[in-house]
């Protein structure tokens, strides 16, 4: 079986996936920044400004990346071109314009997001995620001052803690992050935005001769063949589906998600697009690698296993335990697991849904007795209602949870 490339994966295994909400094959990115359209990617632009005038938050990036975008006086700054193109009155794109000093132009391919950019670098391979507000399935995606500070800190404190991680779990480091300061101070939030740099060599780095695969490439169709097999059946070849199924994939992604709750106080979000799988020699999957930091922080569980704070930083603390429930209930249980037994099930009718439930919530009880007194009874999910900020509010869904007891 030959495995795509991870960008082909990215951008044309996605077909028919984005099908878990009523907003989510929603897209206002234009076409020749889409991922599933066809192009060769696009070009965008670095700009290069004062290094005093900007906020820079950074995670221990490889030398690389540091001289790349951050100079002693000077650093890269980026913008979507879209933003170019529709926002030329946004404060931040005129401070920008007016104080560059030199433009860098960068090919670029989108990631499965959009608003995550490849950058087509031979040496280092890695990615940029950009403010992007305008909206993509449920929310527009903006990149605020302390949405960037908050993923350098996650990824810092990841990479610091990663030994009480088992060994199956990995993750994209998010290195470097700019941000304007804040033009209006009066405002009710900061609005400021800015950019991160997300290396693409899963941390721990153990093997460059790895795979990855996005975790929706496994039940997507192909842009281009439609028919083609599911990368899953390739993947489960003649081995047992149920057993491959639980073990390479939904129970340590289980543990994944515990162990970030009990170690750091974090939500991961294992969707199948912030889930990839490295695929090893043999066409083994070796390791789960998440990406995407800007997690749900449980402040309650932060404090109970006394970790600090994080300063200032307010973005995402969750102070009540619906979030919880969105992540792993919805994003992992229903956006993922759903496809993926349900993809399962298709090509293996003696299984049925249950011989995949009841392990999963089986382990979590085992990995996590003391769940009760962190999560909600019921589901919880997005509402209609939207805050203040228009962010989209919660709300008791009433079901019984499916993936743990
Ligand atoms: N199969 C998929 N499942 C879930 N989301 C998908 C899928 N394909 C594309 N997406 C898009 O990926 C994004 C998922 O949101 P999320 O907040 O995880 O990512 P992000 O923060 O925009 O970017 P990144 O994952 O690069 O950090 C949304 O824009 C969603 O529309
Ligand atoms: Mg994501």
């Amino acid at each position: 079986m030959r495995i795509p490339s991870f960008i082909y994966l990215e951008r044309y295994r996605n077909e028919g996936t984005r099908t878990y909400s009523s907003q989510a094959a929603y897209t206002e990115a234009r076409e020749q920044y889409r991922p599933n359209a066809a192009h060769s990617g696009f070009e965008m632009r670095l700009f290069e400004v004062p290094r005093d005038r900007m906020i820079v938050y950074t995670a221990n990036p490889a030398s690389a990346l540091s001289a790349a975008y951050l100079g002693q006086h000077r650093v890269m700054f980026g913008i979507h071109p879209q933003v170019l193109e529709l926002c030329p009155d946004d404060p931040y794109v005129r401070e920008t314009l007016s104080m560059c000093a030199g433009r860098k132009h960068i090919a670029v391919q989108p990631s499965s997001s959009t608003r995550t950019l490849y950058v087509e670098d031979p040496h280092m391979p890695h990615a940029i995620k950009l403010h992007f507000p305008f909206k993509i399935s449920r929310y527009g995606r903006r990149m605020r001052h302390e949405v960037l500070e908050q993923a350098i800190n996650i990824s810092q404190e990841l990479e610091d803690g990663i030994g009480q991680l088992d060994h199956r779990f990995a993750f994209l480091r998010e290195v470097i992050a700019v941000a304007h300061e804040n033009l209006q101070p009066g405002t009710a939030r900061g609005e400021n935005w800015g950019y991160l740099v997300r290396e693409l060599t899963p941390f721990p780095n153990i093997s460059d001769d790895c795979r990855l695969i996005p975790g929706f490439a496994l039940y997507g169709r192909d842009f281009f063949d439609p028919e083609s097999s599911l990368l899953l059946y390739d993947l489960i070849g003649n081995c047992d589906p149920l057993e491959f199924i639980l073990e390479n994939i939904m129970l340590p992604i289980i543990r994944h998600w515990v162990d970030c709750f009990l170690h750091f106080g974090y939500l991961l979000e294992p969707h199948g697009q912030n889930v990839i799988f490295e695929v090893g020699a043999g066409n083994i999957i070796s390791r789960i690698v998440h990406r995407d930091l800007n997690l749900g922080i449980d402040i309650h569980r932060r404090r109970d296993v006394g970790l600090p704070d994080h300063g200032s930083n307010r973005y995402n603390r969750m102070e009540h335990n619906a979030f919880h429930s969105i992540t792993y209930d919805r994003f992992m249980g229903g956006h993922f697991f759903d496809r993926i037994a349900t993809a399962c099930l298709e090509k293996y009718p003696d299984l049925s849904r249950e011989d995949f439930t009841r392990p999963c919530l089986k382990e979590f009880d085992r990995v996590f007795p003391e769940h009760r007194h962190y999560m909600p009874d019921t589901v919880w999910y997005f509402s209609q209602q939207r805050d203040r900020f228009n962010k989209p509010l919660y709300q008791d869904t009433g079901a019984r949870p499916e993936w743990r007891p």
